[in-house]
């Protein structure tokens, strides 16, 4: 007799979404904030986040058997993981990312099939709207969230790179599409000899030159304004590329590419950061679902292995070429011309 076939991988990631909708409620709800001061009894977590009464006892008891809250005489308090990562009070929150998902991607995903069939994205785009950044940026809260968003979903990749890329051999670092500025500041911490700075879109000066600020590092990170299509980029011994190519076709990740090798000295690096796909493309199934991402949210836009950008790198000239796994699904590929 063959192995008993059972059904309950099929079924979790089906019904998935109920989990998953049910943390980013409470993400939107402040849950983990409210308990950020100590654990509450039923009736007052209720009254304080507005909730029905025929929900409340369901949900904060559907929030401990996820593992999100435990819960004692009663009252319900946050877990480590959840204390740490999604109360807003604290500098270790990380839950830009995931409000972005609750905003923006869960309703987009609803059109999943949709984009499948047609390989349009179901964004803003769909109805004649903006593109992404656009979209994004119309409005400063707006922004500031994508860009926040942006910081929490790469910091355990940035740290990496600050830790690994031999940064000592090199003096100035750019980071080209920098958001928030969460790896140049990585970089800029771990290495003290190092100055540079973020080159981005105009509109995101005061969200970079803010969160430089915090970190005190002003004297050495400067803001290069720009649109990376329309200008070169800025010089530099090392530049990098953090969910950057990703969002572009083909043509234009290779057009970028170039404008790196251009703009780096003989000896100079580029690094690339993405959830890069292995080879085999049957691995990393975060970045296979990102790269979905990509065609919900871009017209054009694809992730892709390394195999893949270390020939786009070799192509555009760049004389070695390799790939490093960072942290969880992301690496980077890194060429020196
Ligand atoms: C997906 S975010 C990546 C942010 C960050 N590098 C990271 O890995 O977390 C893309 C970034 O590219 C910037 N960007 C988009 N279009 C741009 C353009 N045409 N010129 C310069 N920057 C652009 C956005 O403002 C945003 O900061």
């Amino acid at each position: 007799m063959g192995e008993q076939l059972k059904p309950d991988k099929i079924m979790q990631l089906g019904m998935g979404f109920w989990g998953s909708k049910t943390m980013l409620s409470a993400i939107e709800l402040e849950v983990f904030t409210h308990l950020g001061h100590g654990p509450l009894p039923l009736s007052t977590l209720r009254d304080r986040l507005g909730l029905h009464e025929r929900s409340a006892h369901d949900f904060f008891d559907a929030l401990v058997a996820l593992g999100l809250l435990d819960k004692n005489d009663g009252h319900y308090a946050n877990t480590p993981e959840t204390a740490h990562f999604l109360d807003k009070a604290r500098p270790s929150y990380m839950g830009g990312m995931l409000e972005m998902a609750n905003n923006r991607l869960y309703r987009f995903w609803g059109d999943l099939t949709a984009a499948l069939k047609t390989g349009l994205p179901q964004n803003e785009l769909k109805h004649g709207g903006p593109g992404l950044f656009e979209a994004v940026y119309e409005n400063p809260a707006k922004l500031e969230q994508f860009l926040r968003a942006m910081t929490g979903l790469s910091m355990a990749a940035n740290v990496e790179v600050a830790r690994q890329f031999p940064f000592d051999q090199y003096k100035t670092h750019i980071d080209i599409g920098g958001a928030q500025g969460g790896l140049p500041v990585q970089v800029a911490l771990a290495h003290p000899h190092i100055t540079g700075g973020n080159f981005d879109l105009p509109v995101v000066r005061p969200v970079f030159e803010a969160y430089a600020k915090s970190f005190n590092l002003l004297d050495r990170l400067k803001f290069h304004p720009g649109n990376f299509f329309e200008e070169e980029l800025p010089r530099a011994d090392v530049l990098s590329m953090g969910h950057i190519l990703h969002d572009w076709n083909l043509e234009e990740k290779k057009a970028l590419i170039r404008k790196a090798y251009n703009a780096l000295p003989d000896g100079g690096a580029l690094i690339v950061v993405e959830s890069i796909i292995d080879d085999d493309r049957s691995q990393n199934a975060f970045g296979l679902l990102m790269s979905l991402n990509m065609l919900i949210e871009t017209p054009g836009g694809f992730d892709f292995t390394g195999a893949a950008c270390r020939g786009w790198l070799e192509e555009a000239g760049f004389r070695e070429t390799r790939v490093a796994h960072l942290a969880g699904p992301d690496s980077m590929v890194i060429g020196i011309k």
